[in-house]
């Protein structure tokens, strides 16, 4: 039996997210969204697209959560955007409220899933959907390291003139502007990048990667990214329904790595059926170690908001 993949938002990175799936012919989709006919209209135009694309999956829409029973893997972008006016803590507020909510009613259908949380802020809101479901915590995992590897990997290749496929580079902590990327940790073809791009450049790279997010917002002006987050979604998913053992950088729950507890964070971990199944500590600097430091507490600050 085909794996079943439920999306919940069926806004832009819902949908691109289950644009990617499709392509991929890995696992039926559902869409569900609290916008009538959206999910419907969007599940259909997708489903009529896989004679062309040779997939040999279904694509569904629906307001009702029945339709996603026993899914492997639950994907949670519903939310709201911040608008004008809006402070950080009000969306903080209204997105704890949607996911909490959303999250529990996909765990009562699928109390077997892998949920992958993109709501931002991914990192929070990874937690409240570990808290509201009362999930294994090694089920539930968020999405932002391998999005923000993606933008550190391709600034780097364009930098160098080379594929982004031989630039292997990862960023941990949390997914915001104090986001950790690794420059010792990274490669080219197997070649130091610290050996191959002069520190002036990769200081540049590591910022424009570190407001990679803000960077789309501008040009866009109206709502976020949402591309290349569904890609990176659908190549975590892919990870989980195939037990690939993939060691990406997802939004984890530590207990006592690197020093921290109850929290869920950007690390390094190994990403199969059963979800993160393990994490890998690697060595910090002393430089990366405060900046990893600063990344947690910016995790805990807007949890405490939430009353955690
Ligand atoms: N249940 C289901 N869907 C909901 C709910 C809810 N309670 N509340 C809102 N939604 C839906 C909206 O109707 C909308 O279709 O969530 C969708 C969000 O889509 P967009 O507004 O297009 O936002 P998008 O760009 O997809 O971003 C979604 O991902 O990357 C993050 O920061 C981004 O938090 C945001 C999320």
């Amino acid at each position: 039996m085909r794996d079943k993949v439920t999306i919940i938002g069926a806004g832009n990175v819902g949908a691109t997210t289950a644009h990617w799936l499709m392509a991929r012919n890995i696992c039926d989709v559902v869409l569900v969204d609290v916008v009538e006919g959206i999910p419907q209209g969007k599940a259909l135009d997708l489903y009529e697209a896989t004679p062309i694309t040779g997939a040999s999956i279904k694509v569904v829409g629906d307001q009702d959560y029945s339709a996603t029973a026993g899914s492997s893997v639950v994907v949670v972008t519903a939310g709201f955007a911040r608008k004008p006016g809006m402070s950080r803590d009000d969306l903080l507020t209204m997105n704890n409220d949607v996911v909490a909510q959303v999250v529990k009613k996909a765990a009562e259908a699928s109390p077997d899933a892998v949920f992958v949380v993109v709501t931002n802020p991914a990192d929070v809101m990874t937690y409240v959907t570990w808290k509201a479901t009362g999930l294994p915590a090694e089920r539930v995992m968020g999405m932002a390291g391998v999005l923000d590897s993606a933008r550190f990997r391709v600034f780097l290749a364009a930098e160098l003139g080379v594929s982004p496929k031989d630039v292997v580079a990862f960023v941990m902590g949390g997914h915001g502007d104090q986001m950790v990327p690794l420059t010792r940790y990274s490669s080219v073809g197997g070649i130091p990048i610290e050996t191959l791009v002069p520190k002036d450049r990769l200081d540049a790279i590591v910022k424009r990667t570190r407001t990679g997010g803000g960077e789309i917002v501008n040009l866009l002006k109206s709502g976020s990214a949402y591309f290349a987050p569904g890609a990176s979604v659908a190549e975590m998913v892919e990870a989980v329904l195939g037990d690939q053992k993939r060691v990406i950088p997802v939004i984890a729950h530590l207990d006592g790595q690197y020093g921290e507890k109850d929290i869920y964070v950007g690390v390094p971990a190994l990403i199969g059926r059963g979800g993160v199944e393990k994490i890998f500590e690697i060595q910090f600097t002393s430089e990366e170690a405060e900046a990893f430091r600063n990344s947690v507490k910016g995790v805990r600050e807007p949890l405490s908001v939430l009353g955690f």
